[in-house]
């Protein structure tokens, strides 16, 4: 998805609402407050994307206001945390398709939510950008002289392809030009219009099944994103919890009460009994609601006092840090004394210890991933933790809401949070709720659980073949290459980038017994993130070893290929061991790092002689995959040409100048 500028509320900038005037027959309030009335808008946009929905859930639409169109994330994982966010928050969500949201009522409350990335009024649905243009043709907008310097701005962004899809040139181009026509100027292009405030922005998602234009009211700043990156926090947990799925947790616990759960309200708590490394708590600390942990393993206390104190600390607000403390939940009375804070616990919310990495006590998980099989492992904690809370939201490893309900939860609902079944958010609201939540999400449980049988299935057939891993780094004709992970990564989506770019390597690597792979500084954040997302526990013919290159091989026998280096390589021989940087940071582009890292290691460095081979190549600096294909072709007795003319992404041949804002890797 694109980028959302931070765009500040319209509703909370109201001189600059009045001063824009939406017309054609229309303005902006009378368009909503029809819409409101007639909710055309729902019709419309249940018509265009097939969502259902009878008479009685449009009367509610109705009763409950202003539609919105939320976009979240599209990662589809947490995209089902985020559905059930979205519904705990507005009670009146329904999804559109992946990480696109039509919500109806509190807008405000949503804009805690985890994943949110902009928050748009509709003006038209359609099911064709076409259609859609037509419709837009018929809007004039204008902007009352007493508001400084008004401007307009559009933004185009696809949450996911539509079959028949004009490209996003052509439809920025064509939006583009009839927004132009409306304000004081078109900033699109100009970097200062992100600082602006009085800027009206519109927007068309294009989705599956057709396209929304509307006025964006709401985006947050990828600045105050940040300040609150967990991310960043000092020390990593291999069991943590995704920041994200944390902070959807903890306001789908809080939603519709958030009131009850602030600092300043004394009279309730959020509890994470087993907190782990503090990613429950720090979420509720950011929305600033009252919190206390535990954990039964000093370890977990001392690293979540770490971890949250950073950011307390970093916020310049001691007198709001959470209480950690260490304790067995399972203890009788556990919670009398609600973890220290002398407060009611209202909920508790907890990413509960289970089989693969954390076991119930605090000791090592025994590796089983295995799904539906160990539900009575839970049971103590659901027991323990049943009456001490009025809600509760439980990340676990197998389905727990049916052993729940058993146990007397009320209101329980559950999603998974991978489409392989490997984890899922439970939610039980209590005895006084009206009813258990009902997220619209992209996969059910049960399909995720018959998927992750599939799985079983495959991952059985293969064991049949199994890959015999000493005698490929026995074999003195394998080809060695290393990819060295121990560069910093300064973004979410890099480190995600790597684990995904070292992924494509392992398929590679199956599909040719020729290659030894290693994966070297196989520590820190790439390798949590390989085995969260790409379950890099499973890479079975790679090998992975936390020391660095230089450890693993002998520094002579090293070949560190980097697109700055002044040495073009020729040969690909088994004797050195070629090693890959797994570098995917726009931000070092251009900085030299792989072949400085070389050169103060005192390694020898070389490039692929695209160069030579390819002179009208204008991107040299290639995928991780890339360039590990390109090393394997080459061993495999292929000439350069036939090497580049086989194994250089397409895309590169040509000069694509979008490409190059992405993130590329260093080769
Ligand atoms: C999945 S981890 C929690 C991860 C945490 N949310 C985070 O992001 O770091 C589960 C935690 O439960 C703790 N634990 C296991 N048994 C416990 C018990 N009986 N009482 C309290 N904590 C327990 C483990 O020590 C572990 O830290």
């Amino acid at each position: 998805m694109g980028r959302f500028p931070s765009t500040k509320s319209v509703e909370n900038t109201p001189a600059f609402a009045a001063a824009l005037d939406i017309h054609g027959g229309l303005d902006i309030d009378a368009v909503v407050a029809r819409w409101g009335a007639s909710a055309t808008i729902v019709d419309d946009i249940c018509a265009t994307f097939g969502v259902g929905g009878g008479g009685a859930a449009r009367a509610k639409a109705r009763e409950l206001g202003t539609p919105r169109v939320l976009l979240t994330h599209k990662n589809e994982n947490v995209y089902n945390a985020y559905a059930c966010e979205i519904a705990a928050m507005t009670r009146a969500s329904r999804s559109l398709c992946v990480g696109m949201f039509l919500a109806m009522g509190d807008a405000r409350a949503v804009r805690h939510a985890a994943g949110l990335r902009a928050e748009i009024v509709p003006l038209f649905a359609r099911d064709t950008a076409e259609a859609l243009l037509a419709d837009v043709e018929t809007l004039r907008v204008t902007f009352s002289s007493h508001v400084n310097a008004p401007e307009t701005a559009f933004f185009h962004d696809c949450v996911a392809r539509h079959p028949h899809r004009m490209s996003s040139d052509a439809l920025g181009a064509a939006f583009g030009r009839i927004v132009d026509s409306w304000g004081a100027g078109l900033s699109r292009a100009r970097g200062d219009e992100r600082q602006m405030e009085d800027v009206a922005r519109f927007a068309v998602i294009e989705s599956a099944r057709g396209y929304v234009f509307g006025l964006v009211s709401y985006a947050p700043s990828s600045l105050s994103l940040r300040a609150v990156d967990w991310a960043r926090k000092p020390q990593h947990f291999s069991a943590g919890t995704r920041a994200e799925i944390a902070l959807a947790c903890v306001n789908v616990a809080a939603a519709g009460c958030e009131a009850a759960f602030d600092v300043d309200s004394g009279s309730a708590a959020l509890i994470d009994p087993c907190c782990g490394s503090g990613t429950m708590l720090h979420a509720a600390w950011t929305r600033g609601f009252a919190v206390a942990g535990g954990d039964i393993s000093p370890g977990a206390v001392a690293m979540t006092k770490t971890n949250v104190g950073y950011f307390v600390a970093r916020a310049g607000q001691s007198s709001t840090m959470p209480r950690a403390v260490e304790r067995d939940a399972l203890e009788p009375n556990a919670f009398q004394d609600a973890y220290g804070s002398h407060k009611r616990v209202g909920a508790i919310v907890s990413n509960l210890p289970f089989g693969r990495r954390v076991a119930i006590g605090g000791g090592d998980g025994d590796g089983r991933a295995s799904v539906g099989a160990f539900a009575s492992e839970y049971a103590p904690m659901l027991t323990a933790f049943r009456d001490a809370a009025d809600r509760h939201v439980f990340i676990s490893g197998v389905p727990i809401a049916d052993d729940m309900r058993a146990m007397g939860y009320k209101n329980v609902s559950d999603v998974s949070l991978c489409r392989f079944g490997r984890s899922f958010m439970t939610i039980a609201l209590g005895e006084s709720a009206s009813g258990a939540l009902e997220p619209a999400t992209l996969f059910s449980v049960d399909e995720a659980l018959e998927r992750a049988a599939g799985k079983k299935e495959k991952k059985w057939q293969k064991s049949k073949s199994k890959v015999d891993i000493a005698a490929r780094f026995a074999n003195p004709n394998a080809l060695r290459i290393a990819i060295d992970v121990s560069y910093e990564q300064d973004s979410t989506r890099a480190r995600r980038s790597v684990a995904k770019q070292l992924c494509e390597c392992v398929g590679v690597s199956h599909r040719n017994d020729n290659l030894a792979l290693t994966y070297c500084a196989w520590r820190g954040p790439i390798a949590e993130e390989s085995r969260e997302y790409f379950f890099s526990d499973r890479w079975d013919c790679i090998k992975k070893d936390d020391r660095d290159v230089e450890e693993v091989f002998a520094p002579e026998d090293i070949v560190y290929m980097s697109p700055d280096a002044d040495e073009a390589l020729d040969e690909v021989d088994a004797s050195k061991v070629y090693v890959v940087g797994g570098i995917v940071d726009l931000a070092t582009r251009g900085m030299r790092t792989s072949v400085t890292r070389a050169t103060n290691a005192g390694l020898r460095a070389v490039r692929l002689p695209i160069r030579e081979f390819k002179p009208e190549q204008t991107h040299t600096v290639l995928n991780i995959d890339a360039v590990v294909k390109i090393l394997a072709a080459r061993r495999s007795g292929l000439s350069w040409d036939e090497t580049f003319e086989r194994e250089l992404p397409k895309r590169q041949k040509k000069e694509r100048p979008k490409r190059e804002k992405r993130e590329r890797v260093v080769e």
